[in-house]
């Protein structure tokens, strides 16, 4: 057994700035962070585009960036949140160029090079080349090292959430008053089920992506904190509004995860185009192809599906060829790798599952609807980014986030007391699983029932086939969960199919087609704004 004064769970930019901010704070508290892999992996760690912030006020301000996040949101966004994140966030990116985070600037100056995404009025997203979510990840990690209060647990998978549940008192969705305790995890080094046990709990697990069978997201990310916020009875929100990133390089062969050709190559010129070399955004939006995300998706998957065509183009040659390969090295060697030369030939792309707007319901301070809980970065709903989110809009929630988060735990951790009489994990009546194939197998069924059914175009048809299907894989694998010892694979695919019934449920409440969420059923915008609490 753990005991320690603050848990975190999972080692992003969520994760380890929540922890850096207290720990510097109060040297005095124990601050364990627990991480499924290796600490370094993590979405953060492949974000490519940046983190946007208002940083030229000469020519940006709030009020634009914050009428950018409303216009991608689609009319679901919480204002008062969109105000917090973007008028908070230069303070938060300062934080973290103190710690050491590198952003590129403009060739012999001191000037930030700041560039454009999809969405965007003006330039705004600060980077470094293509590879700014390693750099910001290589930052916290090695400011986190620096404070000795802050202990990492490379290997630990968070199984459970700890509530009264565990002490045997019913806990129900409506109760106000659920605590957690901590979390049950499974040391993978050596197997065992341990207990901690915290103070105060911060869920920082990130996105979902694996649930589909295309995604930028590496593959951790499936959804294992949604999931046992949801299993510990709290509330999650806006789940249908899952963001397809247009443009994954197309490569046939099926890599997991796909590699992301990043949109700041559209914000430098990159332009979208067919097989025939024709472009094609100007029929769906006036900002071609830098409209926010949703848009572009759709209209790329639209162009695929009446043209039978597997992929749709990034015309990158028209761009001075040394400019390109200093902003994107990444993307330039990984074309170049596959035989594509982007200053000689077309990029084939093609839309893949990127990130996940809804989430566990949090406060503007990510307090959770469960006590002595708190949730941040991609794991969330905040309010901000609605029904889709503005690109680069997500590192920057997560450093606001755990500013906040962090400012509201100080002044209470004390008087929050470790939790006496929790049981150990009961693993008695089980036994180690002799078919292995049969949770892979029902991974990429699950993979192939929300690719179809639940993707960018969805209808009622397809969302009840969806729930048909989903149902039969979850009663196979609650009867494979019930009987065998716990293994990673089997908790991911678990947790995969909560997320997947979360976005699949809402999807079926929302009865109109809105940002990320569109349904041939019902293709326009209702006059009311809805949004879905499960
Ligand atoms: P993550 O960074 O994903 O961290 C989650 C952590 O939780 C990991 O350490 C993981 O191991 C751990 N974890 C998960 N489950 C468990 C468990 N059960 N037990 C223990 N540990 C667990 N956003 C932008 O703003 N700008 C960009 O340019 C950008 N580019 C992107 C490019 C790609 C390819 C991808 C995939 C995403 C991109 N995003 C971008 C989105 C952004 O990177 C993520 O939303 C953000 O990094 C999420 O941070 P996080 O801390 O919430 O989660
Ligand atoms: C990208 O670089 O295109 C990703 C940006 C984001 O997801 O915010």
């Amino acid at each position: 057994m753990i005991e320690t004064d603050v848990l975190i769970i999972g080692s992003g930019i969520g994760g380890l700035s929540t922890a850096i901010k207290i720990a510097e704070a109060r040297p005095d508290l124990s601050i364990t962070v627990l991480t499924k892999t290796i600490e370094g992996e993590s979405n953060t760690r492949y974000a490519q585009g940046g983190v946007a912030a208002v940083w030229d006020a000469e020519v940006d301000s709030y009020t634009k960036h914050k009428e950018d996040t409303l216009d991608a949101g689609d009319g679901l966004c919480d204002e008062k949140i969109v105000d917090i994140v973007v008028s908070e966030g230069p303070d938060r990116v300062r934080d973290i160029i103190d710690w050491g985070a590198r952003f590129d600037k403009k060739k012999d100056t001191i000037e930030y090079d700041l560039a454009r995404e999809g969405g965007h009025s003006e330039k705004r997203i600060l980077h470094y080349k293509d590879l700014t979510g390693w750099e910001m990840q290589r930052a916290v990690m090695a400011k986190t090292d620096e404070l000795p209060n802050i202990t990492i647990y490379e290997h630990y998978f968070a199984i459970d959430l700890i509530t009264q549940h565990h002490l045997g008192h019913s806990v129900t969705r409506l109760r106000q008053d659920i605590q957690c305790y901590g979390t049950y995890a499974l040391n993978k080094k050596n197997n065992v089920i341990e207990t901690i046990l915290a103070r105060v709990t911060v869920v920082a697990t990130g996105g979902a992506g694996q649930v589909y069978r295309a995604t930028t997201n590496p593959v951790i990310a499936s959804g294992d904190g949604i999931s046992m916020a949801y299993r510990a009875k709290g509330w999650t929100e806006n789940m249908e509004f899952v963001q397809f990133h247009p443009t994954s390089l197309y490569h046939p062969g099926g890599d997991n995860p796909v590699f992301l050709v990043s949109e700041a190559v559209r914000g430098f010129g990159g332009i979208l185009k067919s097989k025939e070399g024709e472009e094609f955004m100007h029929k769906y939006d006036p900002r071609k192809s830098l409209a926010p995300r949703d848009i572009v998706a759709r209209a790329i998957d639209n162009e695929m599906k009446v043209r039978g065509e597997d992929c749709m183009y990034l015309d990158c040659r028209h761009l001075n060829h040394e400019d390109f390969v200093a902003h994107f090295p990444t993307i330039y060697d990984k074309c170049k790798s596959i035989g594509i030369d982007p200053m000689k030939d077309m990029i084939p792309v093609a839309p893949a599952c990127h990130y996940m707007c809804g989430g566990i319901k949090v406060d503007d301070l990510g307090q959770t609807t469960i006590q002595r809980m708190y949730a941040v970065g991609e794991c969330t709903s905040t309010g901000l980014h609605g029904a889709n989110r503005l690109a680069s809009n997500s590192l920057l929630e997560a450093m606001v986030f755990a500013h906040r988060i962090a400012a509201d735990i100080l002044p209470k951790v004390d008087a929050w007391t470790i939790q006496k009489g929790i049981p150990d994990w009961n693993a008695g009546g089980t036994t180690d699983p002799k078919e292995m194939v049969l949770i892979t197998q029902s991974i990429k069924e699950l993979k192939e029932i929300m690719s179809s059914y639940v993707g960018i175009v969805r209808s009622n048809v397809r969302l009840k086939r969806a729930l048909d299907r989903l149902e039969l894989l979850y009663h196979e694998t609650e009867e494979i969960y019930n009987t065998t010892t716990i293994s990673p694979q089997l908790c991911e695919l678990r947790n995969l199919i909560t997320i997947a019934y979360l976005i699949t449920r809402s999807a079926r409440l929302r009865k109109e087609s809105r940002g990320l969420h569109f349904t041939t059923d019902y293709p326009e915008r209702t006059p009311f704004v809805q949004t879905n609490v499960i």
